[in-house]
């Protein structure tokens, strides 16, 4: 018989400190945009007036060619299934937190080939972990106490909060960028959020950037990167890569990974610099949840090895990528392919955008561009864009991320996605954008 849980109005047995804290961070527009799309989603034939999500962060314009070859090699999948049963056996029994070789063979060769064979990777310091967002929690847990800090440059996409602060007890200070020179990251903004961290009698622990960064659609210069990794190394803290888009960069010569600058400087303190990848963004596969930390320390490495028991990838999973990674021909095929496809569709929307009179910050990475409605606010204020934010869901139906969201100092900026949808989505979506600018000119 199953048992019935009583809903209670007030819960008398008391919870953990984390388990009530709200640093989770899921009450910002971002999630709650999420859930407008969910209770009205837009649907060319059954709801053809719904919410068309564009909050989502998903790369959608290559499935394709997955299944395609997925069809073309069943092996891969058959590994673990029960038509070979020693392929079965293999997956169904214990695996150790140090994940198949094979998988990580395949996973270091692939991000190799990403970032065009300029930076090495070695097997032994891939650690596997369950997406992105396990391996910087983990690798906060590793390099920062409860009520340190780490500095992020701002715009930064809203889900670190959750994962970086949540559970850990780790402070987030940002460092604000803005539009007078394309929120590029600065040593003076770097210095002040450090003093800001010291003056709150936190101790910095590291920095962490996300390149391309995730709002804006753009790839950090090498000459930033070397700033960011001199200030790094100036007050002896750690650098965290999030390098989770870096198939997306339209170009391949446009996208410098940290791990070039540190093979340029014969790896001269790559000891406080780790790398976080997944493939939820380059393959698309968020749901098969697979992720790595690579460390460049070994002490990182060990541990975080330990850790990743916590959020391990299945071996049906890892075998089946494992397969299809390691298919030279289909991955430059893939990657060749995905960035051609996302930029002509960053083309279509900028494009489409400008139609409407609204601009973009100039993108080169990315399933999102940065717009800006800045002149559409009567006062530059976090309430004016909100307001703009909740008539662009509401009205136009459309679900699109308030820079507020991803802590944007600058008001009126708006992170909007063109991969997780068809191109006829996409061409319904700046339709109604159309009519929207024409309806506030006529106004
Ligand atoms: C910058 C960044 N890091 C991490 C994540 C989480 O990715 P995953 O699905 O691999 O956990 C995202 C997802 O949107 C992201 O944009």
């Amino acid at each position: 018989m199953a048992i019935k849980i009583i809903e209670q109005q007030q819960p008398s047995v008391g919870l953990s400190r984390v388990a009530v804290s709200d640093t989770h961070g899921e009450d910002s527009p971002y999630f709650a945009g999420w859930k407008a799309y969910d209770q009205d989603p837009y649907d060319e034939l059954s709801n053809p007036t719904g919410v068309i999500q564009m909050g989502l962060a998903e790369n959608q314009v290559s499935f394709d060619l997955l299944e395609k070859y997925l069809e073309e090699h069943p092996e891969a999948t058959n590994n673990g299934s029960s038509t070979t049963a020693s392929g079965f056996r293999e997956n169904a029994l214990f695996q150790d937190y140090h994940g198949l070789q094979s998988f990580r063979k395949a996973m270091a060769s692939f991000m190799e080939q990403i970032r065009g064979g300029r930076a090495k990777f070695s097997p032994d310091r891939i650690v596997i972990t369950a997406g992105a967002t396990a391996a910087n929690e983990l690798l906060t847990f590793i390099l920062a106490d409860p009520g340190d800090a780490l500095l992020i440059p701002t715009p930064y996409y809203p889900g670190f909060d959750r994962d970086l602060r949540w559970r850990t007890g780790v402070n987030i200070v940002p460092v604000h960028c803005d539009s007078s020179n394309n929120f590029e990251i600065t040593p003076q903004a770097l210095d002040s959020a450090y003093k800001e961290a010291e003056s709150k009698n936190m101790r910095v622990r590291g920095v962490l950037i996300t390149n391309p960064s995730n709002p804006l659609g753009a790839t950090i210069k090498r000459a930033v990167l070397e700033q960011v990794l001199e200030f790094a190394t100036s007050k002896n803290i750690h650098l965290v890569s999030d390098e989770i888009y870096s198939g997306s960069a339209f170009s391949s010569g446009e996208f410098v990974s940290i791990a070039e600058i540190l093979e340029a400087r014969n790896y001269k303190d790559s000891e406080r610099v780790h790398i976080v990848y997944s493939l939820s963004k380059d393959l698309g596969l968020p749901g098969f949840r697979v992720g790595t930390i690579y460390s460049y320390n070994d002490k990182v490495v060990t541990t975080a090895r330990r850790m990743s028991s916590f959020t391990l990838i299945s071996s049906q999973t890892q075998q089946l990528l494992a397969s299809m990674l390691s298919d030279r021909k289909f991955t430059e095929m893939y990657i060749r392919t995905n960035r051609q496809r996302l930029r002509q569709r960053y083309q279509m929307i900028v494009d489409g955008l400008k139609k409407a009179g609204i601009q973009c910050l100039e993108g080169n990475a990315g399933l999102f561009c940065w717009m800006n409605l800045s002149p559409l606010l009567e006062e530059p204020n976090r309430e004016q864009e909100l307001g703009l934010w909740e008539l662009i869901l509401h009205e136009v139906k459309l679900n699109i991320s308030p820079g507020s969201s991803c802590h944007c100092s600058e008001p009126g900026w708006f992170r909007v996605c063109f991969a997780n949808m068809s191109e006829q989505t996409l061409e319904v979506a700046l339709a109604r954008i159309h009519h929207f600018m024409e309806r506030r000119r006529v106004h």
